[in-house]
């Protein structure tokens, strides 16, 4: 099996985009977003047609505040049929209250970096695997799809590389639960292009049958690059957060993810199919500036679509005419 897709050949390639900007992008958020706004912004990003949303975190609220309205939030949406609604689980308790409040899929996490693994979650790896093991349990007894997030694939940002059979180790474990979704996440924008087409094909190859996500960070810059990178390696799903916020309080020097209104811009101008419609998720990202209380990264809410035409200069008649007349 081949495992190269050529990323310049986009017509008609399905690219499923996951909303992660109501988690990872909030829960950075100094100011508490108001409920109320949590829930118009998930509904709004319904509408525009991202494939999934990462809705909220069932953490506990001392660790993360600004997700504390979980059930609410999750209860509270407006569902849309084409639309998965998951959330971030990091123990059996955050899957309680998560399968309580219809959440349709529980996206568990831990790291491949140990260090980072106590620092973000206080627990060695071994507990968080066992912990994990029961809440997949507990969703499988359920009904409920489960994914796992593996943080720090490409890189720690206190220990530097992590082998990538540490990795696929992590990857193995919960194949053998029987987990079918798996997301390699860049939790500090550490990856760069060439590592993640070499990751992304080796995990595909290994694990056919799995729905893996990549989750980059655009801490340097190389967010779009890597997304086109593990396109070419054959990944179809894509984390990314409107406006490019987030980041892991827990992950020294942390920032946005990908954006998600420039990977949908980009994706539809080489001509894939996001099912994402970018006028409205441009709208809906240009409102976050008011809601969070600062300027957001992304590019495109600024400069706009790449066709989106300025007027030309109001002398431009004037410009004209003296040109000709030079003629
Ligand atoms: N939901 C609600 N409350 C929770 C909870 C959950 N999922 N998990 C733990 N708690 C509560 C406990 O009830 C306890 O409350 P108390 O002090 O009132 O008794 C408190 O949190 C501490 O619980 P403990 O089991 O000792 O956990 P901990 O302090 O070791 O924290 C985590 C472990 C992982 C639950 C916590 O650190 C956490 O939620 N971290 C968030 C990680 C995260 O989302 N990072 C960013 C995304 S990658
Ligand atoms: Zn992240």
């Amino acid at each position: 099996m081949s495992t190269s897709h050529s990323v310049w050949q986009g017509a008609n390639r399905r690219i499923h985009m996951q909303e992660v900007g109501l988690r990872d992008g909030l829960q950075m958020e100094k100011s508490f977003v108001p409920t109320a706004d949590k829930i118009a912004l998930c509904n709004a990003l319904s509408a525009a047609g991202l494939a999934k949303i990462e809705v909220t975190s069932f953490t506990s609220p001392t660790a993360i505040p600004a997700l504390k309205d979980a059930e609410v939030v999750m209860r509270e949406i407006t569902r849309s049929p084409g639309t998965v609604y998951t959330a971030l689980v990091p123990n059996l308790r955050g899957a309680e209250r998560a399968i309580e409040s219809r959440t349709n899929e529980l996206n568990l996490v831990m790291s491949v970096s140990a260090t980072h693994n106590l620092a973000n979650l206080r627990m060695m790896q071994e507990q968080s695997f066992a912990s994990l093991a029961q809440v997949v349990a507990l969703a499988q007894g359920a009904n409920v799809a489960v994914n796992v997030s593996l943080s720090c694939v490409f890189g720690c940002p206190m220990e530097g590389d992590v082998p990538q059979s540490d990795v696929f180790g992590w990857v193995q474990r919960f194949v053998d639960l029987g987990v079918p979704g798996i997301t390699l996440c860049d939790t500090t924008g550490m990856a760069y292009p060439t590592q993640v087409h070499k990751l992304t094909a080796a995990a595909r190859a290994l694990w056919p049958a799995v729905e893996f996500t990549l989750h980059f960070h655009n801490t340097r810059g190389m967010g779009l690059a890597n997304v086109l990178a593990a396109i070419d390696a054959g990944a179809d799903r894509f984390d990314a957060s409107l406006g490019g916020l987030g980041g892991c309080p827990y992950a020294p020097g942390a920032s946005g993810n990908v954006c998600s209104e420039e990977i949908v811009h980009a994706l539809a101008l080489m001509g894939y199919e996001t099912g994402v419609d970018l006028g409205q998720l441009v709208v809906v990202a240009q409102q976050l500036p008011a809601l969070i209380g600062h300027d957001i990264p992304s590019q495109i809410a600024k400069a706009g679509p790449r066709l989106a035409l300025h007027p030309v200069p109001a002398d431009f008649e004037a410009i004209r005419e003296r040109a000709l007349a030079r003629s």
